[in-house]
């Protein structure tokens, strides 16, 4: 019995949000869940960071997708391109070639609901369904968020400022009315939140601001604060993820944290994503 169809989304590049998909994957599937990880990124992180080399898989999301382009041709179902990874979380890989399918699918009327559509075929098969979405706004991304009951969004220091929230409600809500579906967002992952601020950043632009204004020597890290708690009124549910090395060791690897270190500290916060996405 399905629980959820989850999102990662951002519209910035490298958040986190292929890392905090498959490290809950492999938390969920180290409880015993059955879960299947959707990679919708032409840039294929997240079949590589389970052990798969995107050329490899006879058929990727490319194929599903280039298979909607028109009316009169056949569709590929998802189905027939899911493959086990060695941490037993079940995948559709992507390929570069998915960026190829982009202009085909502009032929296609309904293109923005293909994966909500045909992901209800899946839905008897896996207790969670975790999409992860590129960084840009296209028909993928699009795809995504309309196939997903919940989407979880990541951030990361650089890419968060104080209105870092209004920015992506802003983009969510044009999104909600040229589609015509709410998206639900349900919690927020501030990534590598251990890590000091980037002096360009607009944390640390805003920190400037601050000490201008009032005098007051406020510090990058109270500024993360002030964010924080913007984010738990908004958004209800925060996770903060620390830095942490052996992030890149398991993506390289293809195995999570969940198996192979799960004591980690991010790890430990990798597990409570896991089990918020668990209870619905
Ligand atoms: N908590 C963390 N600790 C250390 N490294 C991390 C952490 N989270 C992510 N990384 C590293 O940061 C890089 C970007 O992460 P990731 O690929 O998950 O971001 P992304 O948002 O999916 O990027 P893109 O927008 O390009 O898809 C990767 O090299 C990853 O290993
Ligand atoms: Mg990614």
């Amino acid at each position: 019995m399905l629980i959820t169809v989850t999102a990662f989304a951002h519209h910035k590049g490298g958040t986190g949000k292929t890392t905090t998909c498959l490290q809950a994957a492999g938390f969920l599937v180290k409880s015993g869940r059955r879960v299947l990880v959707i990679d919708t990124d032409p840039q294929a992180n997240a079949t590589l960071g389970l052990g798969i080399h995107p050329d490899t898989p006879a058929h990727n999301i490319y194929h599903y997708y280039s298979s909607q382009s028109s009316p009169d041709a056949e569709p590929i179902p998802l189905a027939n391109l899911i493959i086990r990874t060695i941490s037993n979380i079940d995948l559709i890989p992507s390929h570069l070639d998915l960026v190829g399918a982009e202009p085909l699918l502009y032929q296609n009327p309904d293109r923005y609901e293909i994966l909500a559509r045909d992901i209800v075929s899946l839905k008897e098969r896996y207790d969670h369904i975790l999409i992860d979405t590129p960084p840009f706004l296209g028909q993928f991304l699009l795809n995504g968020l309309i196939a997903a009951d919940r989407t979880v969004i990541v951030f990361s220091p650089d890419s968060f400022a104080l209105n870092g929230y209004e920015n992506i409600r802003m983009i969510l809500t044009d999104i909600e009315e040229i589609l015509n579906k709410k998206i639900q967002i349900r919690m927020a992952v501030l990534n590598r939140w251990s890590l000091p601020v980037p002096e360009e950043s607009f944390v640390s632009k805003f920190s400037a601001r601050f000490k201008r204004q009032t005098g007051k020597p406020e510090q990058a890290d109270e500024i993360k604060q002030i964010l924080e708690e913007q984010m738990k009124r908004e958004v209800g549910t925060v996770i903060q993820v620390p830095d942490s090395l052996q992030v890149g060791l398991s993506n390289r690897r293809g195995m999570p944290l969940a198996f192979s270190n799960p004591d980690d500290p991010a790890a430990k916060a990798f597990e409570q994503v896991a089990q918020t996405l668990d209870q619905g």
